[in-house]
């Protein structure tokens, strides 16, 4: 069973993503961090509580950082709705956040089982990197980061920047730069895996309460992927993540040396991904390149199937 920690700012696909772990025996959810993101900290924890009820789960949720290390908060809103999960009726939840800070979670639990514990962060790199300062002895304890961000391409946010990446660009750097083992979705794979009308209809025919639920976030998601895209469906960007510990056959990488720029300008938050190997560093990211797209929805929709 492989432990992990997912560091999130629900968000859809971030719903999306924790349903997936959660319903998944291979994996050992340690517990959920949350930090500020698609909305702001407050409406990202009361989310990922929201959905730990909805998966009558009793992962330990811990809320982390409120802002980026050094530049100013961004958000997004115009995605995922002033709530940051609009669209599907969300339960109260009946139990609040641990008491501690995400960060010291994070901590402790990667020195409680040195080697053994996968991050998995699908938002702002804020709280592992304020992990990794705070102490250090937990970067070569850490077995590997398989993180939501970036590109080997375009942005989204910018023309060059991804917005996980964009939200704290000084936080990817130091955790890109750490020499831990790095598996990085960006756009350029999870752009592969739209949740089109045909696939959303795969989990309303579930028939069951979590199948619903799905159907209603993607849907939602999906509204704002067509009007500014043009797009058939929202990409479940997030959930690649998970998914790629449950079925590493899913999905092509490559290695590459990735740096993220942090200088204010054109490429400001860019994965810079060295993929004609021209700057001599060694790699120091699985880049994800291919999705099996019908390999991934059927993972999916199985898992999703199996909450009553
Ligand atoms: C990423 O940004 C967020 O809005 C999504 O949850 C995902 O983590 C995609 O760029
Ligand atoms: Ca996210």
């Amino acid at each position: 069973m492989t432990k992990i920690i997912l560091d999130c700012d629900p968000g859809h696909d971030d719903a999306v993503a924790m349903l997936l772990a959660l319903a998944s025996p291979e994996l050992q959810v340690l517990g959920i961090t949350t930090v500020y993101g698609n909305v702001g900290l407050e409406n990202t924890t009361h989310n990922a509580l929201a959905v730990r009820e909805l998966a009558r789960s009793e992962v330990p949720v811990y809320a982390g950082a409120d802002r980026p290390l050094v530049r100013e908060r961004i958000s997004a809103e115009a995605v995922h709705g002033a709530s940051g999960l609009d669209g599907p009726l969300l339960p109260s939840p009946s139990r609040g956040v641990e008491e501690g800070h995400a960060v010291q979670f994070i901590i402790d639990s990667v020195l409680a089982s040195p080697g053994e514990v996968t991050l998995v962060p699908t938002a702002a790199l804020t709280n592992l990197a304020l992990a990794m300062r705070l102490e250090p002895r937990i970067v070569p304890a850490i077995k590997e980061i398989v993180v939501m961000g970036g590109s080997l391409d375009s942005g989204n946010w910018t023309p060059s920047a991804e917005f996980n990446i964009l939200c704290d660009p000084h936080a990817a750097k130091v955790v890109f730069g750490a020499g831990v083992p790095l598996v990085m979705f960006g756009l350029n794979a999870t752009h592969q895996t739209p949740a089109t009308p045909e696939r959303v209809e795969r989990f309303r025919q579930l028939g069951t309460r979590m199948g619903e639920f799905t159907a209603q976030l993607l849907e939602f998601f999906r509204e704002h992927h067509e009007e500014r895209y043009g797009w058939n469906g929202a990409p479940i960007h997030d959930a690649c993540t998970v998914a790629y510990l449950l079925r590493p056959d899913l999905f092509r990488t490559a290695s590459y040396f990735v740096d993220v720029e942090v200088n204010e300008g054109l490429a400001y938050g860019r994965t810079v991904c060295d993929v004609w190997r021209v700057t001599g560093r060694a790699p120091n990211a699985e880049v994800a390149l291919d999705v099996n797209v019908e390999g991934f929805y059927d993972l999916l929709v199985e898992r999703i199937g199996r909450y009553p």
